[in-house]
């Protein structure tokens, strides 16, 4: 467990002066509040590379002024020991915030790092117009860490498809060497994916959750047949067809009273163009977000992330399916 950026530089040339053939060294990094799904992501990460780090840091840089930071669950003890199972060789775990932005005059963060590829920082139906400055937050502490780790590949989940559409944006765009990869989102057997917020919620709550991914696998479900009538009929898949998934979606989710619908959407994992959004009642609208003209869905379009945030009691959820363009 190293504290400091000087320690982890200085683990991480030892295993440059050490290596008798180049090591591959992974990344996985974390808030911290370990479950299944990061040691999913972890174990993915320890099969393909001779060395691997797992950063533990709750960023307070991605968190809103009214947001969960004080409250995010923190459980290093029990995440050290998950580490040490799974084979990690060295957890990078700043416990001071100045470790990772060194207090400065001008204000709390002065360099930042912002993504706005396909507008992905701020349509509607996107974690970053619902969390303003949070993919600013999340660029930041992504850069910052892999210029301290220096991997060669960085894992991250499909559960958070926006990051990782994101982190891989500023990878090419600021011509970062490291592979970026993508492991599958890990899901309890009721099909709940698992998040670190899951734990704000009470049993009753807990009950309620499933709904959010029988609504995506229903949405699934209508785009397989929409892909088939549009085979069947010989013209390619447009806009409305995607639509016409949405509310399929939102539909189902308003079945469930105990959740609050954020939005829906389905966005292309590529670049995060919108291909339709609906947003929640308390954005005062039901109906999708059109544009005005029914677009066929590209060539360049191969896989399109069904997205829902809701809110479940105190818990702000996200989740995903994704949706293959044939
Ligand atoms: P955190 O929410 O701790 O997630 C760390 C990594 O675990 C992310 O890549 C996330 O997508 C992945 N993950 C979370 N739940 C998962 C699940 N159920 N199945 C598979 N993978 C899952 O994401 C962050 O932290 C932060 O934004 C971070 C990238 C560390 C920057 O601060």
């Amino acid at each position: 467990v190293v504290r400091t950026v000087q320690a982890c530089r200085e683990y991480r040339e030892t295993l440059r002066a050490e290596a008798t053939r180049p090591p591959s060294v992974a990344v996985v990094m974390t808030m911290g509040a370990l479950h299944a799904g990061h040691s999913s992501l972890i174990r993915s990460a320890r099969a393909s590379s001779t060395h691997l780090f797992v950063t533990l840091f709750v960023n307070p840089a991605q968190f809103g002024p009214q947001e969960d930071l004080k409250r995010y669950p923190r459980t290093e003890d029990d995440d050290l020991r998950r580490c040490a199972q799974l084979g990690v060789d060295c957890v990078f775990a700043p416990d001071r915030v100045e470790e990772m932005y060194p207090p400065s005059r001008l204000g709390r963060w002065p360099t930042t790092v912002e993504v706005t590829c396909g507008r992905a920082t701020h349509h509607r139906g996107s974690e970053g117009a619902s969390r303003p400055g949070f993919f600013v937050g999340v660029a930041t502490v992504v850069c910052k860490l892999l210029h301290i780790v220096q991997p060669d590949v960085a894992w991250f989940g499909a559960k958070d498809a926006q990051q990782c559409c994101i982190v891989r944006r500023m990878v090419r765009d600021l011509n970062m060497s490291v592979e970026v990869r993508e492991a599958p989102t890990v899901r309890e057997p009721d099909g709940v994916a698992l998040s670190s917020r899951n734990r704000y919620l009470t049993p009753a709550e807990r009950a309620c959750a499933p709904t959010i991914y029988e609504a995506l696998r229903a949405g699934q479900e209508v785009w397989a047949t929409r892909c088939a009538e549009c085979a069947r009929d010989g013209r390619g898949l447009r806009r409305s067809d995607l639509c016409v998934v949405l509310q399929v979606v939102a539909q189902r989710l308003r079945q469930q009273p105990a959740l609050r619908v954020i939005y829906v959407s389905a966005a292309d994992v590529d670049e995060w163009t919108d291909w339709g959004t609906i947003l929640g009642e308390e954005d005062g609208l039901n109906a999708p977000v059109l544009t005005d003209r029914d677009e066929e869905i590209g060539e360049e379009v191969r896989e399109v992330a069904l997205c829902v945030a809701a809110w479940l009691g105190g818990a702000r959820l996200i989740d995903n399916v994704r949706l293959m363009v044939p």
